[in-house]
């Protein structure tokens, strides 16, 4: 792997650029979100990862005008949210977004969750590949589809012509998803991991804390190498200063291969909501 750094990226599908660390903001409140997206841009992330759900689409945008950083120089992030699956809902979440964020496009906009029926699912596809046409978002992809939703969606844009451009999904060393991941990485599908902390419910794990030695490196920061090293964009999020910039920490050490190994637990166990396995 070529050495990265915090201003590297991914090309995806669609030509752009995606940088390879991201900044999470789900469970960010409204009030305390300017001020931790503007401190990730000025420790150096270039990458906000926001949703319609989160309700901090305006105060990203607003941290990310405050920052004086170029629009160009910032990867944006929203979500069509689960409530507005099918066409027209999608097309009017999307003009939402932009509206309450007042941006003229974002960088990426993903299908929050497969809910809803295949109509419905297409319908909201069919959405995101106008939206792309049209500017309004230069990238699209999908977040939490199962490989039977990713089989129906590549069979649909046999029709439309739509490319997936990114897949996001909860993973970490107790969730890595080894089907999906390589129904992606087959398709040069820029593979997003959310929840790489495991929202901090792993930090005392013995195997985490003997590499977290050995490296001299925090379990945190151990976790995020790891996730770089599968290749994943991680997006972790944090509102605490200290934690904003140790996360950023990553690109100084490299985990072995006997490393990465010990990692690999096999475990299926999600800590957020799991809707690959949604069955509609
Ligand atoms: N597409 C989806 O369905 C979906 C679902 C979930 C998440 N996401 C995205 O992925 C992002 C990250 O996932 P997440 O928020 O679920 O969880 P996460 O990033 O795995 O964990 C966040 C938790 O870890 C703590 N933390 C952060 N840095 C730490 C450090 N260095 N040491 C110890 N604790 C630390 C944070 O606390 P403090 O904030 O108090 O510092 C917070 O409690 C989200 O914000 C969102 O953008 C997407």
């Amino acid at each position: 792997m070529a050495p990265l750094n915090i201003q590297s990226t991914y090309k995806m599908n669609s030509g752009y650029e995606i940088p390879v660390l991201g900044f999470g903001v789900y469970q960010t409140p409204p009030e305390e979100t300017e001020k931790a997206v503007l401190n990730a841009l000025q420790v150096g992330y270039k990458h906000v990862d926001s949703a319609k759900y989160y309700r901090n689409e305006h105060e990203c945008a607003q941290a990310i005008r405050a920052s004086g950083l170029k629009r160009s120089d910032v990867f944006y992030t929203t979500k069509v949210p689960t409530n507005a699956m099918g066409y027209q809902q999608t097309k009017e979440a999307i003009d939402s977004s932009l509206k309450t964020a007042n941006l003229e496009y974002a960088d990426l906009i993903l299908i929050h969750a497969p809910y809803g029926g295949r109509e419905a699912r297409e319908g909201s596809w069919r959405a995101l590949v106008e939206a792309q046409k049209e500017g309004k978002t230069r990238s699209i992809g999908v977040s939490n589809y199962g490989v039977h939703h990713l089989d129906e969606l590549e069979e649909y844009n046999k029709n439309i012509g739509g490319k997936i451009d990114v897949g996001q999904y909860e993973l970490h060393p107790w969730l890595a998803r080894p089907d999906i991941v390589e129904w992606f990485q087959k398709r040069n599908v820029v593979i997003e991991a959310y929840s790489p902390l495991v929202q901090a419910q792993k930090m005392n794990d013995p195997l985490l804390k003997k590499l977290s030695e050995k490296h001299n490196k925090t379990p945190a920061q151990v976790l995020l190498r790891w996730s770089l090293q599968k290749g994943f964009v991680p997006l972790p999020k944090s509102v605490t200063d200290k934690r904003i910039e140790e996360n950023a920490a990553i690109f100084d050490f490299e985990l072995s291969p006997e490393d990465m190994q010990t990692l690999s637990t096999g475990e299926y166990c999600p800590v957020c909501w799991d809707p690959t396995v949604s069955k509609d």
